[in-house]
């Protein structure tokens, strides 16, 4: 069986990194992406990490996140006092916030004073360090059942709201900060601005980073880790692959083979992006393996879309194994590295920071001998999805390919409800590749987060069409908004835009005679129908 381990973070040197404290839920990732767009380096780190840990890494900043605890809940995560007496400037925010207050020796009061949801902020020192420039008057994102009533020593109330005394605090001296709201939401009408605030003014850092040098620091340490030996990356055809690819290519060139599986479960087109576009903009050498009769053979007569998965990420590994095999063969220096799109998110939600996601390939093709062992290259493990377009943008890539929406690994032959056949698949694809297009000339891709197109191939319906009565399939449009994925809700598209789809739709894909529209949100529906 051959494996990959982990390779340690590529040794990137930022010498301005401010920490993200995270406290619990899904704001440290927020507050970390806000961070960056204010261009500097952001990390997070988990609230269970010793203050001398954090310490070690030198933050030219701290910033606390929310939580949803209560500073008073059993249990509730505490803060060790040395991390205020470092020198190093710190911001508390929401719980972060009440976390500062108590520990300092302020007040919070568990007052049954609650606030959620959009509250007016009265600005009471408008010269201060966060505030100044931004109006007395201020709309901020409240999430709190708990209320500061007094600041600690030597700090300066600089905020209130109707129901919250001390709804913003400042120690210049020392350089601590802290807001009760979040100011990281867009609710927040001048939440970017006070973060801001606190980092050049309040911390006194440059806003230098950027996409550009993260290229240049990533090409360095890919150099760094390969060296002369050679690297393999698997294309998917989505975005983090082929960026990831892209910087690699950049980095080693020629040393760098990438393998794309076709497997005729892509949408229109897609394929050819890969095979065309994207080595016209990179120039990398490809390896593109067609497989599509293999997994059209594996699918046959599979319904269940648990088991369309497993065969399909089965016959997927097969494959890609047997290209690395033959890769392996070839002439040339020693091929010890795999390229993998890991994403920040991915290395936060898998345990925060350290440890990766360990890709193993679980099938033996016969002949990949027992022991190779490839070392992971991730070259956008320190990146948000936002970042790794910007980065594939700069690299030149095709804009298709940069922007492409979420798209499942499995493919096609999720969006087919019933067995996956090839006459289906073209179908699907035709269908498919209608509402795109119309979801594009209207403007909308940036709005929605995706729009899977559904193929209902076990349902007919009666229809009548020409002079005649048809018994069709139903297609299925799924257009969703949504953050991450995780919850979900259907995009309100134009009913012009709507009836241009079905019309194109029932005129031009035969054998489809009805285009419904699917109004759930996720909860209780997924975004995918299998
Ligand atoms: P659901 O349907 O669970 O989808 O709401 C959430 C997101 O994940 C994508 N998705 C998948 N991606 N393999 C993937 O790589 C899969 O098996 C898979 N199933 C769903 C889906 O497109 C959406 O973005």
């Amino acid at each position: 069986m051959s494996s990959a381990t982990p390779a340690a973070a590529p040794d990137v040197s930022n010498p301005d990194v401010v920490l993200v404290v995270d406290f619990g839920a899904q704001y440290a990732q927020l507050i970390a992406r806000r961070v960056r767009e204010a261009r500097v380096y952001s990390e997070i780190v988990p609230s269970t990490m010793p203050v001398a840990e954090m310490l070690a890494k030198n933050p030219k900043a701290i910033i606390l996140s929310g939580g949803p605890s209560s500073v008073y809940a059993e249990g509730a995560p505490r803060l060790d006092r040395a991390l205020f007496e470092a020198g190093v400037p710190v911001f508390g925010m929401c719980y972060g916030f009440q976390l500062m207050a108590t520990t300092l020796g302020g007040t919070v009061d568990n007052t049954g004073a609650r606030e959620y949801g959009r509250t007016p902020l009265h600005v009471s020192k408008a010269g201060s360090t966060l505030f100044e420039g931004t109006p007395v008057e201020q709309s901020v994102w409240m999430s709190h059942g708990d209320a500061c009533s007094a600041a600690p020593e030597g700090f300066t109330v600089t905020a209130s709201t109707d129901v919250v005394p001390v709804a913003a605090f400042e120690n210049d001296e020392k350089k601590l900060y802290g807001v009760q709201y979040h100011p990281e939401v867009l609710h927040s009408t001048h939440g970017q601005q006070i973060l801001e605030h606190f980092l050049y003014r309040g911390a006194g850092i440059e806003p230098s980073w950027t996409t550009g040098n993260v290229i240049e620091e990533q090409v360095a340490a890919i150099r760094a880790q390969v060296g002369g030996k050679r690297a393999i990356c698997g294309l998917s055809g989505g975005v983090d692959s082929a960026v990831a690819a892209a910087l690699v290519q950049k980095a080693i060139g020629s040393q760098l083979t990438c393998v794309y599986v076709d497997h005729g479960l892509m949408r229109k087109g897609e394929t050819e992006q890969v095979e065309k576009d994207f080595v016209a903009a990179t120039g990398a050498n490809l390896k593109v393996v067609d497989a599509q009769e293999r997994f059209l053979d594996a699918l046959a007569g599979v319904s269940d879309p648990e088991t369309k998965r497993k065969i399909i990420g089965r016959e997927f590994i097969r494959v890609f194994e047997q290209a690395q095999l033959e890769i392996l063969q070839e002439e040339g220096p020693e091929v010890a590295f795999l390229v993998q799109g890991t994403l920040y998110p991915d290395i936060v939600e898998s345990g925060g920071g350290t440890g990766t996601a360990n890709i193993k390939s679980h099938h033996n093709v016969g002949g990949l001998p027992d022991d190779i062992e490839f070392e992971l290259v991730e070259p956008l493990r320190q990146l948000f999805k936002d970042e790794v377009r910007m980065v594939g943008q700069e690299l030149g890539l095709p804009e298709e390919i940069v922007q492409r929406q979420p798209f499942p690994g499995p493919g096609l032959g999720i969006r087919i409800v019933g067995e996956v056949t090839k006459d289906r698949l073209d179908l699907l694809r035709e269908a498919d590749a209608i509402a795109r297009e119309e979801l594009t000339a209207a403007g909308l891709d940036r709005e929605i987060w995706q729009c899977p197109v559904v193929l209902l191939a076990d349902v007919r319906s009666v229809g009548v069409q020409g002079d005649g009565r048809t018994y069709g399939h139903p297609i299925v449009l799924r257009p969703v908004s949504s953050e991450d994925a995780m919850t979900a809700d259907w995009s309100r598209l134009p009913y012009e835009v709507l009836a241009k789809i079905s019309t194109r739709i029932t005129n031009e894909v035969a054998d489809v005679n009805r285009v419904v529209l699917d109004v759930t949100s996720k909860p209780p529906g997924t975004i995918e129908w299998e």
